[in-house]
């Protein structure tokens, strides 16, 4: 059997909805033929777009969802449709292909990955998961392919997930946890090194990648208050003094994120900023410069900090932050965000400032970003382990123009959003086996309130021990 296209059913594309009408949420028939469902519509539209175009699934579903009026009920099960399916299409296609003997055309394929999301993570009652995924391949694709999309769906309703890895993953750990967690295998080799090794604690962290982070919020000190963000409905955070969890809603309608007073920003953006703030300096400590600063997290963070200080940290305010960022739009959203701080556009590995200039530097330097992935549904599936050495480069660049443009005694906070030793620990220790005039300090101390930061002398965040992303710190000093 093959998947035809265009054999009946609705592919009336070239509409400004995505080409298949608007419906009003819920399922509706006309006549004898298949349910349009619009929850599961959108969800399909969304993967087709990821895979089709690159298209980014959380800026995407939250305008479907508005071009369509879904909402509620409807909204959040279009929403944990694409995103859940994006999360473990590893898992579900290793499942499709057994049982399968021809590889599916890209939309069906798509078509079956929801139906298995329904069917093994949902608990979506098989008849209602696999009757509304052939409808859609029937109405989307056509009717040679709902038969097709039928069959292999009776296939996969026939075991729980449960009972499918054991057939479907390999026996290796590595290979192993790559299906069972849904995540790439060099991901899941970059993690398992991170981690020591410990095949135990790297499954703790590709489940918890697998999980929506909760939404949390900065309260930029002097500008904003954890308090504040309490009376719009937040909870205080756990560890960061500025941070204040949101269970639901929109962010943007909080009165002091709409008035960039305080931002969405994870826990350990926030703490990797403070802990550069808490170095003590001897001496001056007046210039402090944010390399990579765009979109402007931990700039806005550093600039309240820095400007208006903070009594309960003991921070007494009155310094300067300037933020530099390569990128000219990526520098103006760091210009919108802050409000005390310079912004100019500017590459790090070209100074556009004398040698010693600054006494504090954050060095957020470009990454793979493997450790937001819990962030963006489709990112696990993107990023490329050919890129690492040349970021390994530019990040060996940076620190280095970085550490020349503290003066002695001055510290620079290098981070990344991503755990990979090589742009981790190994960068640090490349650059500092060049260099008699640095030297690492103990991140972990200036974040007590933290357990589990590992073995120092670098800070490493997890997901599945802090609830944030898995950044990176290391603190070093301009002898
Ligand atoms: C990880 S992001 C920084 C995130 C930011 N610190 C925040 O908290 O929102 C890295 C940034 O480095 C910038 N970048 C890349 N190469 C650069 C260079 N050579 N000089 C300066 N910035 C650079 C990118 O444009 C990107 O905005």
């Amino acid at each position: 059997m093959t998947a035809s296209r265009g054999d009946g059913g609705a592919r009336g594309r070239g509409r400004g909805d995505g080409g298949y009408g608007r419906g009003r949420g819920g399922g509706s028939r006309t006549g004898k033929g298949p349910v349009r469902d619009e929850p599961r519509n959108a969800a399909f539209d969304v993967l087709r777009a990821v895979d089709e175009r690159d298209a980014y699934a959380n800026l995407l579903m939250p305008r479907l969802l508005r071009e369509r009026r879904l909402g509620g009920r409807d909204a959040a099960l279009a929403t944990e449709l694409a995103y859940g399916t994006l999360r473990g299409l590893g898992t579900y296609d290793a499942i499709i292909e057994y049982c399968t003997d021809r590889a599916p055309d890209p939309d069906v394929r798509d078509a079956l990955r929801l139906g298995a999301h329904q069917l093994l993570k949902m608990r979506v009652p098989p008849h209602a998961a696999v009757g509304t995924t052939v409808d859609l391949v029937r109405l989307r694709v056509g009717v040679g392919a709902s038969k097709f999309a039928n069959a292999v769906l009776r296939k996969v309703a026939a075991r729980s997930l449960d009972d499918w890895i054991p057939i479907v993953a390999p026996e290796d750990p590595v290979g192993h946890m790559s299906i069972a967690h849904s995540h790439p295998r060099w991901i899941v080799s970059a993690f398992r090194d991170a981690l020591g090794g410990d095949d135990a604690e790297t499954a703790d962290l590709l489940a918890a990648d697998n999980v929506r982070p909760l939404v949390t919020l900065v309260a930029r000190p002097g500008r904003s208050s954890v308090p504040e963000l309490q009376d719009s409905g937040a909870e205080a955070g756990r560890y960061s003094p500025y941070a204040a969890y949101l269970p639901e809603g929109d962010p943007g309608q909080v009165p002091a994120v709409a008035e960039y007073r305080a931002a969405v920003q994870d826990e350990a953006s926030q703490l990797v900023a403070l802990a550069l703030a808490r170095v003590p300096v001897e001496g001056r400590d007046e210039f402090w410069l944010d390399m990579c600063a765009g979109p402007g997290g931990k700039a806005g963070l550093l600039d309240a900090i820095a400007a208006y200080g903070d009594p309960d940290e003991g921070f007494p305010g009155g310094k300067h932050l300037l933020a530099a960022d390569v990128q000219y739009h990526r520098a103006r959203l760091v210009w919108q965000t802050t409000r005390e701080a310079s912004v100019i556009t500017a590459d790090g590995t070209e100074p556009a400032w004398r040698s010693g200039a600054f006494d504090r530097i954050m060095l957020d330097a470009p990454c793979t970003g493997l450790g937001a992935l819990r962030r963006r549904p489709e990112a696990r599936w993107r990023r490329d382990p050919a890129g690492v050495p040349g970021l390994g480069a530019l990040q060996r660049g940076l620190l280095g123009t970085a550490l020349d443009a503290v003066r002695p005694g001055g510290v620079v906070a290098y981070v990344t959003c991503s755990p990979h030793l090589a742009e981790t620990g190994i960068v640090v220790s490349d650059v500092l086996r060049g260099r008699e005039d640095v030297e690492q300090l103990d991140a972990r101390s200036y974040l007590t309130e933290v357990p589990d930061l590992g073995d120092g002398p670098h800070a490493q965040f997890w997901p599945h021990r802090h609830g944030m992303d898995a950044m990176f710190l290391a603190l070093l000093r301009k002898r």
